[in-house]
């Protein structure tokens, strides 16, 4: 049978740029007249998916459901061959990267806007997945931003909407569809990675003194906590919260920090839990805290790399290839890897830059200080695999030391025995003018030029601290396997006694400019728990003031306090 492919006639849109991950932008923008249809006809434009397979899902955030569709009859008239979609639309980050390599698919378009709010008046996103699973690097990403600048039509087969509610088989015009289980493959995935008995038995003989809460935050992972949580790991119905996914994530803002999952901190410390844990929007971060005790997504990856070979199956077997963290992530894990013998790539900001590393099997576990933590298991950052990671390790500590309790916060300060601790935080200035932001990064580039800031000395009003200017650059990446070349990642000012900070522009905002500053001060272990095991931003509060001081950042911003210290 012949289907008819109708050509739609389109003008260019402005601004069609993918960011750090994807296009986002807000649900009105996607719905302007040919807004979406256009980003989509452009994505096949610069991938040529004719006789492929692709994936679709997504966070199932509001415009989510239409957009599948949309993807559907410009997919089928562009010639994809397969698409394979999960239930109702939804796929986490992670569930949908792995979906990718198991199935073989050649790529995937993944619906979300991540930890953005989302519904009518918030954000939406698209984000093309090449075929190892992970996000698009940026010679394709730019490859599509090219295409969005000269469209002139696009490419439909129009027919009735597929139902995304039954799983199973049928097809679009020329294409076969396949609906599959949200949750199953992605299970599967994590048994075959973490030891579930070892958790399970040690879960069940402390029913009493180490009690569980994952919060999904309304977000995609809400599913797959009930059934990892629940039914596979026996815990009570009570130890998952907001596991409903909504349109609108409940009118919160669906990013798991300090900030943000109020709720489940409120709750940890209230009832004396021992370990909270929750995810963002689409599944791919998470953050661990159990009570009096917040792990920096800096430290949780170097403590899962520390333990992964003895503790976790999937490393037991496979050993560990690389270490890795992106370039604001504090250092800790440089400190595990040394140690190990490992190598310990830095990288800029961006879960794409790990992909290379992986596939080349030079790196198993990697981290970023943005509640991102992961493995080459995928090739996305995965939130509850973290989560379970810690759970595995929690199991396994205990099980070698079955007379003390091992919670979060005996794990953290056994760790700083052995490795010392980099003290690590960042302030947020969300949503600041674009123009103030940018004199602030200019006013940096001139330190950088001239060198003005060298051998400068700084004195901290409140703690006395003296810091010294050792140097200040800019952040280059040259990609060690494809040569690639990433420029101006970040600001860097180092001090004599290895504390630094760091000056960024978020690429994940979808309005106004957000910089963000990450600051990092390293006590070595013989400094005692004393100093080890103070207070975050106690520990840190000389080096923060020095750091306002001398970029004077609070002048070109125009605020006094950061919108969200993580
Ligand atoms: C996304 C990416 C992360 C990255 C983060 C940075 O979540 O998947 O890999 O670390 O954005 O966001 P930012 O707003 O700092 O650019
Ligand atoms: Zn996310």
């Amino acid at each position: 049978m012949s289907f008819q492919v109708k050509e739609i006639k389109t003008k260019p849109y402005d601004g069609q740029k993918p960011g750090t991950s994807g296009l986002r932008k807000r649900v009105k923008v996607f719905q302007q007249e040919h807004y979406t249809e256009n980003f989509v006809q452009a994505i096949f434009d610069a991938v040529d998916l004719k006789g492929k397979t692709l994936v679709i899902g997504g966070d199932g955030r509001y415009f989510s459901p239409e957009t599948v569709q949309t993807i559907l009859k410009i997919g089928s008239a562009n010639g994809v061959a397969k698409f394979i979609i999960g239930k109702d639309g939804i796929l986490s980050t992670p569930a949908a990267s792995n979906i990718i390599r198991k199935y073989k698919a050649d790529g995937g378009i993944l619906l979300t806007a991540s930890h953005n709010p989302g519904g009518p008046n918030a954000d939406f996103g698209i984000k093309y997945n090449v075929s190892n699973g992970g996000p698009a690097p940026e010679g394709v990403t730019n490859k599509i931003f090219e295409k969005t600048k000269s469209i002139s039509s696009y490419k439909v087969i129009e027919l009735p909407p597929v139902d995304l509610s039954k799983k199973g088989f049928s097809t679009y015009g020329p294409s076969n569809v396949e609906i599959v289980d949200s949750v199953s493959d992605y299970l599967q995935l994590l048994e075959s990675i973490f030891d579930f008995p070892l958790i399970k038995s040690f879960l069940q003989s402390h029913a009493d003194s180490f009690k569980v809460l994952f919060d999904g935050m309304h977000g995609v992972t809400g599913p797959y906590g009930r059934a990892i949580f629940v039914e596979a790991l026996g815990l009570p119905e009570s130890s998952v919260q907001n596991a409903q996914p909504l349109p609108d994530f409940g009118g919160g803002h669906p990013d798991p920090n300090l900030t943000y999952a109020h709720e489940l901190v409120e709750r940890v410390e209230r009832e004396g839990i021992h370990f909270g844990a929750a995810s963002d929007g689409d599944g791919d971060r998470n953050m661990i805290y159990g009570k009096g005790a917040f792990v920096t997504p800096s430290d949780s990856v170097a403590i899962i790399a520390d333990w992964a070979a003895e503790a976790i199956p999937y490393f037991k077997k496979g050993g560990i290839k690389g270490l890795a963290r992106s370039m604001p992530t504090s250092a800790q894990i440089d400190k595990v890897a040394k140690k190990k013998g490992l190598e310990c790539h830095v990288v800029p900001t961006g879960w794409k830059f790990f992909g290379n590393l992986m596939d080349a099997g030079r790196l198993s576990i990697c981290g970023e200080e943005s509640f991102g933590t992961g493995s080459d298991h995928i090739r996305e950052k995965d939130g509850v695999w973290a989560i379970v990671a810690w759970l595995n390790i929690l199991a396994y500590a205990n099980k070698q030391s079955p007379n003390q309790l091992v919670g979060i916060k005996e794990l953290l300060e056994k760790h700083y025995a052995v490795y010392g601790r980099s003290f690590f935080s960042r302030y947020d200035y969300e949503e600041v003018s674009a123009v103030g932001a940018q004199s602030l990064v200019d006013a940096i580039n001139v330190h950088i030029s001239t060198g003005s800031l060298a051998r400068t000395s700084h004195v901290s009003k409140s703690t006395g601290q003296k810091f010294t200017v050792a140097d200040v650059s800019n952040f280059d990446y040259t990609d060690p396997i494809d040569g690639s070349v990433s420029r101006n990642q970040g600001q860097i000012i180092t001090f004599d006694d290895g504390s630094r900070v760091v000056f960024r522009l978020s690429g994940t905002g979808s309005q106004g400019a957000t910089v963000r500053m990450y600051v990092e001060r390293y006590v070595p272990a013989e400094a005692g728990p004393a100093e080890l095991n103070k207070d975050t931003q106690e520990g840190l509060k000389g080096l923060i003031e020095v750091a306002l001081q001398i970029s004077n950042l609070p002048e070109f911003l125009g605020r006094d306090k950061p919108t969200v210290i993580t």
